[in-house]
């Protein structure tokens, strides 16, 4: 690329040639939420993908989010800036293993986060996001019996917010683990106001310190609305763009993780970047696909979460 160019502007014309939307999750890097038409959580992210009439999706986030989207876009074109932006939690449930273990509670009703495959999708009865995952086991009869996954962490939360006995496959997110309990205790006695919120994908002794749990578009509107001026955040970093864009006079802490080397960058999430979104708008490529078998498997659950969510 010509170090020259500006790619705002460019983007910006490739779009219109196009008829392209750039649709990004909050854990993109600032210059990519900064020129997305629609900067969202997980849940926001799927339900934007299944209204836009743009005939392109550039969709800045992780591999199953693109995914998602061309399940409920099928007619669209998906591009994703780079193609080994996967995800960790999506890489612990590999389809074949979940199928066997799904096979040992036939009476179960299979319930999966939306980090997961397509593949997986096919395989469940409902999908639900860090939104509305409380809100979708709630919506089933008190005695439906109930499968879980991928993510043991949000299964747990799950499980515990509603009372409810889920059976949990055990997968979990890399940057969600990462965060060290005795450190954020640390943190929190030399910033006695701070409040201390959490993505429910950390663990449960996390969790337990959290004065706020919630989904990314959660925690930001905790941090708006809330009146402290302090917050440690379990999260990607990447949400806390928008939290200091919002609230610019209010501090905004990463919550330290128990390796001082580590960061709170989900990799998967920052292998795009501005450079790579401008090539795969110029190019069409990379592109994403799902087989016809598998959007039509995958594209009921995913239904049924937006209608109960809607
Ligand atoms: P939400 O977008 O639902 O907050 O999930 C966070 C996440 O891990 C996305 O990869
Ligand atoms: Fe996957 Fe975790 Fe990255 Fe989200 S933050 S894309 S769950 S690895």
């Amino acid at each position: 690329i010509d170090p020259t160019l500006d790619l705002f502007a460019e983007i910006e014309k490739l779009k219109k040639e196009k008829n392209a939307i750039i649709l990004a999750h909050y854990y993109q890097e600032p210059d990519i939420q900064d020129i997305a038409d629609y900067i969202g959580d997980s849940l926001g992210l799927s339900q934007e993908a299944a209204k836009t009439d743009a005939e392109v999706i550039v969709f800045a986030g992780v591999h199953f989010m693109a995914e998602t989207a061309k399940i409920l876009s099928p007619a669209k074109k998906v591009l994703l800036p780079d193609v080994k932006a996967g995800c960790s939690l999506a890489d612990s449930c590999p389809p074949h293993l979940f199928k066997k273990f799904k096979e040992k509670y036939p009476d179960h009703l299979v319930i999966t986060y939306v980090n997961c495959t397509a593949e997986l999708k096919a395989l469940s009865d409902i999908v639900c996001t860090s939104t509305n995952a409380v809100q979708i086991v709630e919506s089933l009869p008190k005695d439906q019996k109930i499968i879980f996954g991928p993510d043991r962490n949000l299964g747990a939360y799950v499980a515990k917010k509603t009372g409810r006995d889920l059976v949990l496959w055990n997968g979990a997110c890399m940057v969600h683990e990462i965060f060290s309990q005795e450190k954020i205790t640390k943190l929190k006695e030399r910033h006695p106001n701070a409040k201390f919120i959490a993505h429910p994908e950390c663990e449960e002794p996390v969790l337990r310190m959290a004065d706020y749990i919630g989904s990314t578009t959660g925690l930001l509107k905790y941090a708006i609305a809330n009146p402290a001026t302090e917050f440690i955040v379990a999260t990607e970093s990447g949400i806390i763009h928008q939290m200091e864009k919002a609230c610019p006079d209010k501090t905004f802490i990463p919550a330290p993780p128990n390796n001082s080397c580590a960061c709170n960058d989900c990799p998967y999430m920052k292998r795009n970047t501005l450079e790579k979104l401008y090539l795969c708008l110029k190019n069409g490529y990379p592109e994403v696909t799902v087989p016809e078998h598998i959007i039509e498997k995958a594209r009921k659950p995913i239904q049924r979460m937006l209608d109960i969510s809607a």
